[in-house]
């Protein structure tokens, strides 16, 4: 299962992917909003930093200004992944970027039938929002099962990028659906890297060896 960070603070990207467990990055318009500095230095200095997907979203709304902001956005880096809103122009917009090679996250997906036509217009990445349906009271992780299955039946090459991740419970539960992609907040990763068990047994076992360092004049 590959892992994304859901983020534009280059000081998370930066620990995490030292850390070797990110394969990747998406970005929005409300991410790079909350971090300082110029928008493209932010975009431009994450593409350099991850080897990776980064997924950068356009903000136009008609197909031809999206392709024209996704081929401008592609220019970052080969890695770039040119983020599109799952409208009628976005998925128009889809096909013509994919028809110049470039590769494309279909985001703010929030029903099976709107990953599929995402697929079927040849996005990379379908991005069903899962939080955001908990949040009104719709099981979005329902979408990612739904997805699983229709694009095992049919071949669908596209890999189902869970999104809107509120809790290590999605990761778990995305996994065992066999989803390809969670992304994640930082915070989020941060919680399945921590156990308190493993902090108490670390402190066990180091003051335990405080002990045998003492008993045999042993300094290591
Ligand atoms: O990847 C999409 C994600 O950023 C949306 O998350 O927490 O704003 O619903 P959230």
């Amino acid at each position: 299962m590959k892992i994304f960070l859901d983020t534009a603070s280059i000081e998370s990207i930066k620990k995490f992917v030292d850390m070797g467990v990110v394969d990747g990055i998406t970005t929005n318009p409300t991410l790079i909003s909350r971090e300082k500095g110029h928008p493209e230095d932010i975009m431009r200095e994450i593409v350099k930093i991850v080897k990776g997907p980064v997924n950068l979203e356009v903000v136009a709304t008609n197909t031809n200004d999206m392709v024209e902001e996704g081929l401008r956005l592609k220019k970052f880096g080969e890695n770039v992944i040119v983020k599109i809103p799952m409208t009628m122009d976005g998925l128009m917009a889809v096909r013509k970027l994919k028809e110049k090679g470039i590769k494309t996250n279909v985001t703010l997906i929030f029903s099976s039938n709107q990953a599929l036509l995402a697929a079927k217009a040849g996005a990379s990445y379908v991005s069903p929002f899962i939080g955001r349906l908990d949040d009104v009271g719709q099981d979005g992780m329902t979408i990612i099962r739904e997805l699983v299955q229709i694009f095992k039946n049919y071949g669908y090459q596209s890999e189902i990028l869970v999104a809107s991740v509120r809790h290590p419970i999605h990761v778990i539960e995305a996994g065992k659906l066999g989803a390809h992609i969670v992304t994640l907040p930082p915070e989020i990763l941060g919680k399945m890297l921590t156990h308190p068990l493993t902090d108490k047994g670390l402190s066990l076992f180091l003051s335990d060896w405080e002990k045998v360092k003492k008993e045999h004049k042993y300094n290591i």
